[in-house]
């Protein structure tokens, strides 16, 4: 089992910073910048908002807390750590299934994550080559139909994808994915704030972007709201499938989990109301539809792209920092499988990254092959994409998020936690109360 390998158990990230760095990377992704802005825009603004920040302040900061607290308290990858919990605690070892879980989720999340992330990649290299320049909305949404008609266009990008989430996983905690983190990070910062000043200063229309995402309408809010919104607010903290757990085995004992889990609930809350405020006043700017879904950020954004002066330079960087916060979720999306390989059957950390990476890539073919309507099996009437993302999101995600948040309420020692936590009493009350009973 796990304590074979001593070098691993022992592994921290090299500063106080970087699980910081790590999980907000994680964190913020094409969760906050793709799907966030075009669900706001789907349910009609700002009582979805409100809706989506309640649940991520009473669930998600909690669960955030709970699954750092476990991952630091094993120090193992998170099925080794579970199962190493389940015998000091001699309950049934059948709590495993959070890590297998986990492991399934992150597989198939980044499976297809990875297929959108290579659209942003394309749309990135079209716009600085000039394939937009000029085109009218029917045109761009012309394009974007080629490219999800197009098998070996997205292969390629995809592939691109996941080669450089290879590269920077392969090469290790400290190598890679700190290295990586340092630059993509304060990069996807900028990005973001050039392109915030661009729709404040350039579009005209920045306080009715404003108004949209913030001025509250129950009337427009639907039933189906409240379930989107809470998975959002666990898919945009990556929570429910280990990945912060895995991270967290490599926080230093001397990080104190609620501030950090505080701040990465900010800064990706931050983040996602950022790239609406970028995005809704372009769109409204050239009178685009905000309800437009998936298709907001390639079609009605990037028409805007198209025709505005220096559209397509601002185009270029808005697609690379899609790609840039994609690739530093999509590397957490890994790690507790990589993790996991690594300490089970011995092998080297490269090779399990191949490993799972050419069976993701493989896996992403079903979605690559479901847009481009090669593959048009059905299952309960979705296609493939839309199976694996109901799976993932509505399905998986929550569940595993439910079982931790069981497990570190009601199965771990309290005093387990407590160290790990070091709360005062009354907010590790708090803290117990939430996790004990509101994922019940
Ligand atoms: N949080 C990421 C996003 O918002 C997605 C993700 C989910 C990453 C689960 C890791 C684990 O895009």
């Amino acid at each position: 089992m796990s304590g074979k390998n001593p070098a691993i158990a022992k592994k921290t990230w090299s500063n106080r910073w970087t699980f910081m760095l790590a999980a907000a990377g994680s964190a913020i992704g094409l969760g906050n910048i793709w799907k966030f802005p075009y669900i706001t825009g789907e349910y009609g603004g700002g009582a979805f908002v409100l809706i989506y920040l309640i649940c991520i302040a009473v669930m998600g900061i909690p669960l955030l807390m709970a699954e750092t607290a476990i991952g630091r308290n094993t120090r193992l990858s998170p099925l080794n750590g579970i199962k190493k919990l389940t015998g000091e605690l001699g309950v049934s070892r059948l709590w495993q299934v959070i890590g297998w879980m986990g492991m399934l989720s992150g597989f198939l999340i980044l499976s297809f994550y990875s297929v959108i992330a290579g659209w942003s990649l394309s749309y990135a290299w079209d716009l600085l080559t000039g394939v937009f320049h000029g085109m009218n909305p029917a045109r761009v949404s012309g394009e974007f139909s080629g490219l999800m008609a197009s098998a070996p266009r997205q292969i390629m990008w995809h592939t691109a994808f996941m080669l450089i989430t290879l590269f920077i996983t392969a090469r290790g905690i400290h190598k890679g994915l700190e290295k990586g983190l340092q630059v993509m990070m304060p990069a996807l910062f900028l990005l973001l704030l050039i392109m915030l000043g661009y729709s404040m200063l350039e579009t005209g229309q920045f306080m009715r972007g404003l108004d949209f995402m913030f001025s509250i309408d129950f009337s427009r809010l639907t039933a189906a709201a409240i379930p989107a919104a809470l998975g959002q607010a666990f898919f945009t903290l990556s929570l429910g499938m280990c990945a912060l757990m895995a991270y967290g085995a490599y926080m230093p004992s001397s990080n104190s989990i609620a501030r950090t889990a505080f701040s990465v609930a900010i800064l990706d809350t931050i983040m996602a109301v950022i790239s609406g405020l970028v995005v809704f006043p372009i769109v409204f700017a050239y009178g685009l539809e905000p309800g437009s879904g998936p298709g907001l950020l390639f079609v009605s954004l990037t028409a805007a792209f198209a025709n505005m002066p220096m559209g397509e330079w601002f185009g270029f960087l808005f697609f690379v920092l899609v790609g840039l916060a994609a690739l530093s979720s999509a590397i957490s999306l890994v790690e507790p499988v990589v993790a996991w390989m690594t300490e089970r059957v011995n092998i080297s950390r490269t090779m399990a990254t191949v490993l799972v990476s050419v069976a993701v890539w493989l896996v992403g073919l079903g979605t690559v092959f479901s847009f481009s309507g090669d593959f048009e099996v059905r299952f309960f009437d979705k296609n493939f994409f839309e199976l694996v993302d109901f799976l993932t999101s509505s399905i998986l995600l929550p569940l595993g998020g439910m079982l931790i948040a069981i497990f570190a309420g009601w199965i771990m020692k309290r005093s387990m936690i407590m160290n790990e936590l070091a709360l005062s009493i009354g907010l590790f009350n708090l803290w117990r109360a939430m996790t004990r009973q509101l994922f019940p």
